[in-house]
């Protein structure tokens, strides 16, 4: 078993152990404190897991509810945050009672936000069951949903009481998820530990409990550093800002890990190019990428991502603020005026 301390504007442990799905229920009595416990899932993971969890917190005493929505990121919508909230307020939950996201980063925001806002705040316990929930949204406190206008358009921060990762629960995730959360493990490689990218040359199946510790250390890191996201913390949108775009691009139809490992090899050729790197680094990024089957190219034009980049939210006023690789284990932030923007996305690649 192995535990990480977040000491953020609430502090708590993140606990990495298999089978822990099983015992949710001491650690999430120890940790909150609460009588009650509402279980949000999706379809998918209620179908593998809801009962287990379920049982663990019963076991303790735990009054327990589940409220499961569709699979996917229809999931988080004004319409199913606030059928939950309704949902909750029906069932008398209080605010010394406690939700449990149980499901990947899009159970986990929405749940996240509900818990946030509920009554001004109540327990919340993340119970991450993919890759990327394991290693980046489960941590740090960022929860939202989105508009039809755009992702992520509402939200807050606010930091969990405790998150529970068992890799078991990995077991039965898709080929293709998997992979995207390969792309943000290898993401964390690029950003700031040279020896941790190298041992990603080892399949992450193989080392899983290694590499979740390894990035949510790092991201600990960067939460304490810049808990509200206005500095350091930017660098873990490393391939995120012409990843979105390829995203907005394709209408979700691809993959966030797979828009985010094209992103990562734009940027890695386009600071390549501009002298940020050496073409060896470059190189070095893409075909790590390459290894696990993510995608490194894009069929958009340049012209389609630079108006799909403009309609990014992390575009700030006239300039945009780029994570470029420097060298494998160090990144940078990069003030780019937007009209430059077009030439980085040709540099990276595009048509
Ligand atoms: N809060 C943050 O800091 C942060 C960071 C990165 C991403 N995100 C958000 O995370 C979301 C993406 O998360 P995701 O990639 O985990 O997607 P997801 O939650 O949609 O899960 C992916 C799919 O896998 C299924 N699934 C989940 N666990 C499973 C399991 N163990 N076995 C079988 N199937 C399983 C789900 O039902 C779903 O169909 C996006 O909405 C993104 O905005 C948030």
């Amino acid at each position: 078993m192995t535990k990480v301390r977040v000491d953020a504007s609430r502090a708590y442990d993140i606990v990495i152990e298999r089978g822990l799905l099983d015992r949710a229920g001491e650690y999430i009595r120890a940790a909150t404190g609460a009588k009650k416990a509402v279980v949000v899932t999706d379809a998918n993971v209620a179908a593998l897991y809801l009962e287990r969890v379920c049982a663990s917190l019963r076991a303790v005493g735990l009054e327990t509810e589940t409220f499961t929505a569709q699979a996917g990121e229809g999931a988080k919508s004004l319409a199913v945050y606030g059928e939950l909230l309704e949902f909750l307020s029906r069932g008398g939950l209080t605010r010394t009672d406690t939700l449990v996201a149980l499901g990947g980063g899009v159970i986990g925001d929405l749940t996240g936000f509900a818990a946030a806002t509920y009554q001004r705040g109540t327990g919340f316990v993340q119970l991450p069951t993919t890759l990327l929930a394991d290693v980046d949204s489960s941590v740090g406190g960022k929860t939202a949903v989105n508009l039809p206008t755009g992702k992520n358009q509402v939200g807050c921060f606010y930091q969990p009481h405790l998150v529970l990762c068992d890799p078991d629960a990995l077991g039965t995730l898709p080929d293709e998820q998997y992979r995207c959360g390969c792309a943000e493990v290898i993401k964390y490689g690029v950003l700031g530990n040279e020896a941790f990218f190298e041992e990603l040359k080892t399949p992450v199946s193989e080392q899983v409990e290694h590499v979740i510790e390894t990035c949510v250390k790092m991201k600990r890191e960067l939460v304490m550093r810049d808990e509200f996201d206005r500095g350091a913390r930017q660098l873990l949108n490393l391939g995120h800002s012409f990843g979105h775009a390829v995203e907005a691009c394709s209408d979700f139809t691809i993959l966030h890990g797979q828009a985010v490992a094209v992103g990562m090899a734009m940027i890695a050729r386009a600071a390549a190019k501009r002298g940020f790197c050496t073409q060896e680094t470059a190189s070095r990024i893409v075909s790590l990428l390459q290894r696990y089957k993510l995608p490194t190219e894009t069929d958009f034009t340049a012209a389609e991502l630079f108006a799909a980049v403009g309609a990014d939210k992390k575009r700030t006023g006239a300039t945009m603020h780029l994570v470029v690789p420097e060298e494998i284990g160090k990144c940078r932030i990069v003030p780019v005026p937007f009209s430059d923007v077009r030439g980085w996305l040709q540099d990276g690649g595009a048509r």
